[in-house]
């Protein structure tokens, strides 16, 4: 069994601050294995957000694995942006841009989609995804997790990340069964299934953790309980009017006829 945490979108500098004390409250009363924060863990990547942000994180007990969103890279200074885009996401966050974990037969291994030329379109770099299949457990439940979503649905706005389509018919081909990713603050699972597209890989795109955007209408996390071929997720909301977060929304998938089926 692994329980797997994935917050995403923080956004610190322009993030809810009232709901950091529920939402590290609700954190540590799950007792996740490991917590993967899925990039835009600050809003501007200045020095003072990043600071907050470090400070934030180092209240959750749990192992975690961090990468960087579009976010984390310097907004203001074109200098930093282009000759060395990640060492304030490095500084304050750890110098591996694309960690692995392990939790039990689960293998979680980080892609770092952020693409520092363009503001707000990701890209898989030339062989990362070779990188990751080479890394793949052939007996176990294997996890990609990164900032940019693999798959769009119709009426998204953003363009798709540089070799997102690629990736994910490699990664499926390969054995990868669950996708984490996060940048469209917007949740979508059983949408994405429903594509049947790719019915071997369970892509959980989840919402923002903490934005402040009153659009985003709330903040969200996801715990995926894993056993074996069986997999529930547990979605935690706050709604934007509540400082709070709900009672879980709880699915149940299984792939253990070889493609994922909510049960
Ligand atoms: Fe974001
Ligand atoms: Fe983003």
């Amino acid at each position: 069994m692994a329980r797997i945490l994935h917050l995403t979108d923080l956004h610190f500098g322009f993030h809810r601050s009232a709901l950091e004390a529920p939402l590290l409250a609700r954190i540590a009363a799950l007792r996740p294995d490991l917590v993967v924060v899925g990039g835009d863990i600050t809003h501007r990547a200045t020095p003072g957000q990043m600071r907050s942000a470090r400070a934030f994180l180092d209240r959750i007990e749990a192992p975690m694995m961090l990468m960087p969103g579009n976010h984390d890279v310097p907004t203001w200074n074109p200098v930093a942006r282009i000759f060395w885009p990640f060492a304030g996401f490095q500084r304050h966050f750890g110098p591996d841009l694309t960690p692995a974990a392990r939790v039990g037969d689960v293998r979680v291994m980080a892609l770092n989609s952020a693409d520092p030329y363009v503001w707000q379109r990701g890209k898989i770099r030339d062989g990362e995804i070779g990188r990751v299949i080479g890394t793949i457990d052939p007996m176990g439940t294997n996890i990609v997790a990164l900032h940019h979503p693999l798959q769009h649905l119709p009426r998204v706005d953003k363009v798709l990340a540089r070799r997102a389509t690629e990736a994910l018919y490699r990664l499926e081909g390969a054995g990868v069964h669950v996708v984490l990713t996060g940048h469209l603050h917007r949740w979508a699972v059983d949408a994405l299934l429903a594509t049947g597209r790719h019915p071997r890989v369970l892509q959980v795109q989840t919402g923002t953790a903490l934005c402040a955007r009153v659009s985003d209408m709330r903040n969200e996390f996801v715990l995926l309980d894993i056993r074996g071929t069986e997999l529930s997720l547990e979605r935690h909301v706050a709604p934007m009017d509540r400082e709070g977060f709900d009672a879980p929304e709880i699915s149940r998938y299984s792939r253990a006829s070889g493609v994922w089926r909510r049960v």
